[in-house]
């Protein structure tokens, strides 16, 4: 007994060492890319929300600052949702008996909080803060997009590590003068110089100690 297999087993194995391989290569860049997609990240999924708010309207319309509403983004970690309230001080005149805003009028009377549902939300090993951002001249828009053009609201970017350290590695392609912070429409002459200036006058910490594990994971 010369062969303990026939021959042609030979080529078969062959072939399935190379199926094996491919296969894995296939499932790698599945994971990979599901690992990026929007059913993992949610970037440019819209939710479910209580009542339709549009940012299109009441910020590119109405011209509503940021700030009216997120009303502790400059000095808290958290942004802040507004609470019902806020909505009423012009709802209570302003399409006041429009079936669409029942929800918000029937918070109001009961007193019992709108439940916007979370669009934005990392992992809670992830140290976040907003005010730091908004102090160094990193403006809403870069991290958000152009949120003055949503109807509705949806998450712009990944906000995946690399998309965080990406910045940590460069501020200076991103920051802004702090009084643009909250500007949607701002856009550089020259942001290499600029940059270059404002994480001097803002003195941003190095890239260095801005991509240290400990900055983000504490
Ligand atoms: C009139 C009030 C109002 C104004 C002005 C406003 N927002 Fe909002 N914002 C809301 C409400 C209400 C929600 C929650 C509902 C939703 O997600 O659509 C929200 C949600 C958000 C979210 C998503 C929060 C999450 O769940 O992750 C972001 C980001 C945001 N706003 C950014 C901005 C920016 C940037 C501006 C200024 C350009 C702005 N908003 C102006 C009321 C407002
Ligand atoms: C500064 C005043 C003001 C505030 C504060 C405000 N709204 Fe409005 N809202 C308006 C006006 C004005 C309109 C009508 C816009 C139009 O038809 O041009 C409107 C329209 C709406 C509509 C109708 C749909 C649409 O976008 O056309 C909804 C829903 C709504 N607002 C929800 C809210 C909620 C929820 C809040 C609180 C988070 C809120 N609004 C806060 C002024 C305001
Ligand atoms: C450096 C990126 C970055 C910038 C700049 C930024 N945000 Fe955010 N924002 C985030 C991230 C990340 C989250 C989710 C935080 C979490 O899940 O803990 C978030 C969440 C939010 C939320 C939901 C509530 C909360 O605080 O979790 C609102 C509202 C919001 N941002 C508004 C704003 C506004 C207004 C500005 C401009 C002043 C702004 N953001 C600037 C990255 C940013
Ligand atoms: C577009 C640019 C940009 C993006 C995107 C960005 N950051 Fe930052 N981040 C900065 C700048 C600029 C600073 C200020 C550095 C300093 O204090 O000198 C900063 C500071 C921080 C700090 C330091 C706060 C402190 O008190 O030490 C943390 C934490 C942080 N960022 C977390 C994040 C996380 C998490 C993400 C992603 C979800 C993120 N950043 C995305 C630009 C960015
Ligand atoms: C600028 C902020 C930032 C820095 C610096 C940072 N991380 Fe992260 N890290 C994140 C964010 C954001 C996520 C994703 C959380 C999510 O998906 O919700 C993450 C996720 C992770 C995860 C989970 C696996 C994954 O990729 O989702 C590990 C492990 C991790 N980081 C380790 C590290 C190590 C080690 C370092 C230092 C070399 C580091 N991180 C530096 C922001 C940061």
């Amino acid at each position: 007994m010369s062969q303990i297999f026939h021959r042609s087993t030979n080529t078969i194995s062959r072939v399935s060492i190379y199926a094996a391989v491919f296969f894995a290569a296939g499932m790698t860049w599945a994971l990979m890319a599901l690992d990026r997609s929007p059913y993992n990240t949610r970037q440019g999924v819209v939710l479910k929300q209580p009542v339709p708010f549009s940012h299109e309207h009441h910020v590119r319309g109405l011209g509503i600052d940021c700030r009216y509403c997120h009303t502790s983004v400059e000095n808290a970690a958290f942004a802040g949702i507004p609470p019902t309230a806020t909505c009423m001080n012009c709802h209570k005149l302003i399409w006041s008996d429009s079936p669409m805003l029942e929800p918000v009028r029937d918070s109001f009377r009961t007193n019992t909080p709108l439940r916007w549902t979370r669009v934005h939300d990392l992992a809670d090993f992830v140290y976040f803060n907003h005010s730091i951002h908004v102090a160094k001249g990193v403006g809403c828009v870069s991290c958000h997009g152009q949120v003055d053009r949503m109807p509705l609201m949806r998450q712009a970017e990944r906000l995946q590590m690399e998309w965080c350290v990406n910045c940590h590695r460069h501020p200076g392609d991103y920051v802004r003068p702090r009084s643009e912070v909250f500007n949607m429409d701002w856009q550089p002459v020259d942001q290499a110089a600029l940059g270059a200036a404002l994480v001097k006058e803002y003195k941003i910490r190095s890239p260095r100690d801005l991509t240290s594990c400990s900055t983000c994971h504490r």
